[in-house]
């Protein structure tokens, strides 16, 4: 390959850039520190670090909830960093978020939290209002229900999204991501609340995403296993400052103790064991 086909293909392949991003809540507090960071289509990453370290501030930098200090960010090579209005409703529908709590609509169906997770970011402000009294088209409804099958959970389509368990309603979570038809998914520690078969389930679903469509996904978690057994690449943070970034089959046992300054299972304090 020539060296500007090279360059050519890692610029397209670039969904993200983030260019000495610093995010400062006051003058006294730091949450993000200079940060610098590419996302490529091919990366699943995991982000780590110690509570505090900065993972949230990160993502939500990232679709905009929180407003940078100073530095850049760059979706698909343009400058989302001060956009507003409908440039930055139009990226956050580009942009797709996962939370820990679920976040849908508790009171009405699977169906209506997917349709009305595709119909928020619609250019259309009637299928959007429509969408609200209930009306939806029969393409929209088609689109949402194929949302469902890709994450296992049509059959529970017309049940209120609260009848469901916390694994299946983060799996709706992904299905109302799934239907904004993102550039990227950006998820906020989105199994701290699963037991683990539901927080396995969940994880294999993003990485089935990310093979099949080529969608880059970050998330933040606090669980190291899941880390290094799911995701392909980790950046780690801590007090805002990137202290790792690499494969994740390469974070060693000092790596882990330069994050988060100890080694777990080897607390200091003695482990009570005889009651
Ligand atoms: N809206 C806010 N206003 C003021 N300070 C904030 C705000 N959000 C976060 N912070 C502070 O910024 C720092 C980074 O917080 P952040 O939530 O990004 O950390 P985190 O790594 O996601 O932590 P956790 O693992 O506990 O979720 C913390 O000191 C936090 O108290
Ligand atoms: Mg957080």
């Amino acid at each position: 390959m020539s060296d500007l086909i090279k360059i050519k293909k890692e610029k397209i392949d670039e969904v993200i850039k983030i260019e000495n991003l610093t995010k400062k809540y006051s003058s006294k507090l730091t949450a993000l520190d200079n940060i610098c960071l590419d996302v490529s289509s091919n990366d699943f990453t995991a982000v780590i670090g110690p509570s505090g370290a900065g993972k949230s501030t990160l993502l939500r930098c990232i679709n905009r909830l929180v407003s940078p200090t100073s530095g850049h960010i760059y979706l698909n090579g343009k400058d989302i960093t001060d956009i507003g209005g409908a440039r930055l409703l139009n990226v956050r529908r580009r942009i797709g978020m996962i939370f820990q709590q679920f976040n849908l609509v508790k009171r009405v169906s699977v169906i209506e939290n997917v349709l009305v997770g595709r119909l928020r970011f619609s250019s259309s402000p009637v299928k959007y209002f429509s969408s609200l009294g209930g009306k939806f088209m029969r393409e929209d409804r088609e689109a949402a229900f194929e949302c469902l099958r890709q994450v296992g959970i049509e059959k529970h389509a017309f049940q209120r999204a609260d009848t469901l368990s916390g694994g299946q309603q983060q799996r709706v979570a992904i299905a109302r991501v799934l239907a904004q038809n993102p550039d990227i998914i950006l998820a906020d520690e989105p199994v701290a609340s699963l037991d683990p078969r539901s927080s396995d389930m969940v994880l294999e679903i993003l990485q089935k995403i990310h093979e099949e469509k080529k969608i880059p996904v970050m998330i933040n978690l606090h669980q190291l296993e899941i880390a290094k057994n799911f995701t392909k690449k980790i950046f780690a943070l801590n007090q805002g400052e990137v202290v790792f970034k690499g494969k994740s089959s390469s974070l060693s046992i000092n790596d882990i103790k330069d994050i988060y300054g100890y080694i777990p299972g080897e607390l200091q304090y003695k482990k009570v064991s005889n009651f």
